[in-house]
């Protein structure tokens, strides 16, 4: 994505190539090392963007206190509650407790903004597609976003979606082969989960998992094994090992997943 953006910024009329050209070292490309982001540093626009692109990667983004239903309360302490308190006053009091899982409500357009310009970095990151938002963004859409807020801020993120039968596959670990003639059913499809990276490996992917798998269907808990994963990264593949991996007879780790 970095590249990509600095490409756009420095894109220049055929008459201004030979000028931009003799300015010469000053417009090099600087690679950082913390956000992995390759810009011009002596490009206005590509120092702006950036620096917003590097603070949400790394910390995630500013997140209000009455933003989202609340579905877990310090999560840290494992209190999951099983289903999303009313927006009453009670709620309003958990909101300002530090660390809280809330579920996105996609008919509140502050947060359903921020969220969306969250999932941006993400699909950056995961080079995925940036169009699969209705199924969370929009208020008749059945699947669910869910974010983890830390410090005023939304450090994670997880989107999940309502699978049909027809998707479902078992994916071998070892390899990402998907098992042939094999029709699974699963129930949840992980779309995408991130983590900004200062928050990682501290069990909150996991946390999101937990919560999502309790507050995804109205009044029902879906089972670990039923909650699929979408391609999974290196990192995804590691995480959906240790959170559902299953272990077939044949010795192989299978990892529930969906087309
Ligand atoms: C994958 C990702 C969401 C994991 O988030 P996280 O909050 O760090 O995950 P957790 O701390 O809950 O991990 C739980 C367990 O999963 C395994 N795990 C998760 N990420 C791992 C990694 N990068 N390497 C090795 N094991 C990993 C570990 O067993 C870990 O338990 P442990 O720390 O006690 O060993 C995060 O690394 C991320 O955002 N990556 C970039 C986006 C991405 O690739 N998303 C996956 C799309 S499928
Ligand atoms: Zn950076």
């Amino acid at each position: 994505m970095a590249s990509r953006r600095s490409k756009a910024t420095g894109k220049k009329g055929p008459k201004l190539v030979q000028s931009r050209l003799q300015i010469g070292p000053q417009h090099k490309l600087t690679k950082c090392s913390k956000c992995e982001m390759s810009y011009s540093p002596s490009v206005i626009d590509d120092v702006a963007t950036h620096a917003n692109y590097h603070d949400l990667h790394l910390k995630g983004k500013k997140w209000s206190s009455n933003w989202g239903a609340v579905v877990s309360i310090n999560p840290s302490n494992e209190s999951l509650l099983l289903t999303p308190p009313p927006s009453s006053s009670k709620a309003g009091t958990s909101r300002l407790r530090d660390e809280r899982i809330v579920m996105l409500r996609p008919d509140h357009q502050a947060e359903l903004r921020t969220t969306l310009k969250i999932m941006d970095i993400v699909n950056d990151e995961l080079h995925a597609p940036h169009n699969e938002n209705d199924f969370w963004s929009n208020p008749d859409g059945t699947g669910r976003a869910f974010l983890y807020i830390k410090g005023g801020r939304a450090v994670a993120v997880l989107t999940i979606e309502i699978l049909e039968p027809a998707r479902c596959r078992w994916m071998v670990y070892e390899d990402r082969s998907i098992v042939q003639r094999v029709q699974p059913c699963f129930t949840l499809g992980i779309s995408r989960i991130w983590v900004c990276r200062t928050q990682r490996n501290c069990g909150i992917a996991t946390k999101l998992l937990e919560a999502a798998r309790a507050n995804t269907i109205y009044g029902k808990t879906v089972e670990r094994w039923a909650m699929a994963w979408s391609q999974p990264t290196d990192s995804g593949g590691k995480l959906a090992s240790y959170y559902n991996g299953v272990k077939h007879k044949s010795g192989k780790l299978l990892i529930p997943c969906y087309l």
